[in-house]
């Protein structure tokens, strides 16, 4: 099948929802794919994160294999053998108490968001004030559907299916002040990405998330922390909030968990869980026997990759700052671990490295307009990341993209 054959059909037939890269993807191997010309790209954006081992690990080719033989979807009216098991590794590695699983992202997401709302409305039973608002963070993303959109601090997200889930108020990412003035006794939850992905790779700061702790256990409103682009090993811990020494009340997952197949997981305290009765939430497909066998060998190739997340992502980030200090046109360098962005001062000339990299073989992306966004499978080796820093070296431009007054004017609003 060639590209310009499946390009002419998806624009007859499908909802027009994505700009692709005119690449047709055909197969993939460890860090490379192939497209359907034979070329080969090195996978630096690992399917937005999905891909943490990279493609057709041996491990994970035969667990499908396996237990598609055996047993693909049960649905969750019945037990089968794999989701007690998972959430025991999972909460093990969180120390938190249960878990619940889904098929996405922010179906995650609006789990907690519902447990938030849940436990408010228990707790009040007695006639205090409802605690029902919640404080979401301006730059953040938290998926697409309408609970996550309402929780999504973007406007170009969310200004299209207005009006959203009422009572989230935003608060200015970082600015622990702009938090203290909008806590108050009625908000039920602070959700919180650790680090923002789709908002350009921010990192919250300790001084935030130290905040948003106790105010919360303050009141007895919840901490949600979204770690669905940056958990699961993706900064060299198996949770970011880990690097933090905070400890949230819900923390939900999903990307890499399955190495591929679409699972969310909802990770919460027993506090939290006695707010919820049989009939209350659920899924058809969430936590089938497939997806979670998958996630149950994924975590446990994790375990002796940690330390090498750690290594490659610092490796990674001097190497980025070393080409900082050459190229004029790179304001900064943030992320942790492999969760790496590289903000450049014009969103045009993001694009044109984005095409440049492609066209010489590697596979990263653009978020927040003006930023590179590295998320390279956890089994990267120096050698790839070598490869990657050339190539950047050569299609950066030297100097800035722009005249310096209009470039600073540009950076406004871009938090640190
Ligand atoms: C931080 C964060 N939350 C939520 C989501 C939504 O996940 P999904 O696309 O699986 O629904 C994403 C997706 O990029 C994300 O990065």
């Amino acid at each position: 099948m060639s590209l310009a054959s499946v390009m002419r059909s998806e624009e007859k037939l499908l909802l027009p929802t994505y700009d692709r890269h005119k690449i047709l993807f055909e197969r993939g191997r460890g860090v490379y794919l192939w497209d359907s010309r034979g070329k080969r790209y090195l996978d630096f954006l690992s399917g937005i994160g999905v891909n943490a081992l990279g493609h057709g690990h041996p491990a994970i080719q035969a667990v499908l294999k396996r237990q598609a033989g055996r047993l693909i979807h049960v649905s969750n009216l019945f037990f089968h053998e794999y989701q007690a098991e998972l959430a025991k590794r999972l909460t093990k590695i969180s120390r938190l108490d249960r878990a619940f699983f889904c098929n996405s992202g922010t179906e995650a997401w609006e789990g907690a968001l519902k447990l938030a709302r849940i436990l408010a409305r228990t707790s009040n039973s007695n006639g205090h004030k409802p605690k029902w608002r919640i404080l979401a963070l301006e730059n953040s993303f938290h998926g697409r559907t309408f609970g996550s959109l309402a929780t999504t601090g973007q406007a170009k997200y969310r200004d299209s299916f207005a009006p959203l889930l009422p009572g989230v108020r935003f608060v200015r990412f970082n600015d622990v002040k702009d938090l203290e003035r909008k806590f108050d006794g009625s908000v039920c939850a602070i959700c919180i990405e650790t680090i923002q992905g789709e908002g350009g790779i921010q990192p919250i700061s300790p001084e935030f998330l130290q905040l948003a702790r106790k105010l919360t256990a303050s009141t007895g409103a919840l901490l949600i922390l979204d770690e669905i682009q940056c958990g699961l090993g993706r900064t060299g811990r198996y949770f970011t909030f880990q690097h933090y020494g905070v400890k949230p009340d819900i923390v939900t997952i999903a990307k890499p968990l399955a190495a591929g197949l679409p699972l969310g997981a909802i990770l919460t305290t027993s506090r939290v869980a006695r707010g919820m009765h049989p009939g209350m939430h659920g899924t058809t497909f969430g936590g089938g026997p497939l997806a979670c066998a998958v996630a149950i060998e994924f975590l446990r190739i994790l375990d002796d990759l940690l330390k090498h997340v750690s290594e490659a992502g610092d490796y990674f980030r001097q190497q980025l700052q070393e080409l900082k200090s050459k190229h004029g046109c790179v304001r900064e360098v943030r992320g942790m671990g492999l969760m790496l962005g590289m903000e450049l001062d014009s969103g045009d000339t993001a694009k044109a490295v984005v095409t440049e990299l492609l066209q010489r073989g590697i596979v990263i992306n653009r978020t927040h307009e003006t930023v590179l966004r590295f998320l390279p499978p956890y089994i990267i080796e120096e050698k790839h990341i070598a490869q990657l820093l050339r190539a950047l070296d050569a299609v950066l431009p030297a100097g800035t993209s722009k005249p310096a007054k209009q470039a600073r004017n540009s950076h406004k609003g871009v938090k640190q």
